[in-house]
């Protein structure tokens, strides 16, 4: 019994020096995804794949669970664009492929797939 209260300060102290950096890994971590996010257009351009199949073909209306209109997205305002995906994401907008699509997107996947479609003519 006495040793085990001997050795308890200790263990408290090895275990705060074991999770010390993580925490402070987990803090710089969100620092850095917290700062301003900036599109990249040919990064953009590498995640389009999934996108292309509706957005990319004029006056396609996409068929699945519905036949909905598909926008036009080539040109549009960075800005927008970055609102739009953030909405689906949030389900402040919905749409059922667009909501699950947005689901997958990180910040920065959102930011440069409205860069690459924003100069896209
Ligand atoms: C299955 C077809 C389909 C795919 C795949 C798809 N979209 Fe969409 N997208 C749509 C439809 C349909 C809408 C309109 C939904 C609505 O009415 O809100 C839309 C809306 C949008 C909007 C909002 C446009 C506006 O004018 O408000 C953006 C931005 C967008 N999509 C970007 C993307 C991006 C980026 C990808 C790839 C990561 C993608 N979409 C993949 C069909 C698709």
């Amino acid at each position: 019994m006495t040793s085990f209260l001997h050795d308890l300060p200790c263990l408290v102290r090895r275990v705060a020096r074991l999770f010390m950096p993580m925490l402070v890994m987990g803090f710089a971590g969100a620092a850095v995804a917290s700062g301003p996010v900036v599109g990249d257009i040919a990064s953009g351009q590498n995640k389009n794949s999934m996108c292309i199949g509706c957005h990319g073909i004029p006056g396609y209306k996409a068929s699945f669970p519905e036949v909905y209109a598909v926008p036009m997205i080539a040109g549009q305002n960075e800005q927008y664009l970055v609102v739009a995906l953030r909405a689906y994401a949030t389900g402040e907008r919905t749409h059922p492929t667009m909501t699950a699509i947005s689901s997958t997107l990180s910040e920065q996947d959102m930011a440069d797939l409205a860069a690459y479609y924003a100069n896209l003519k």
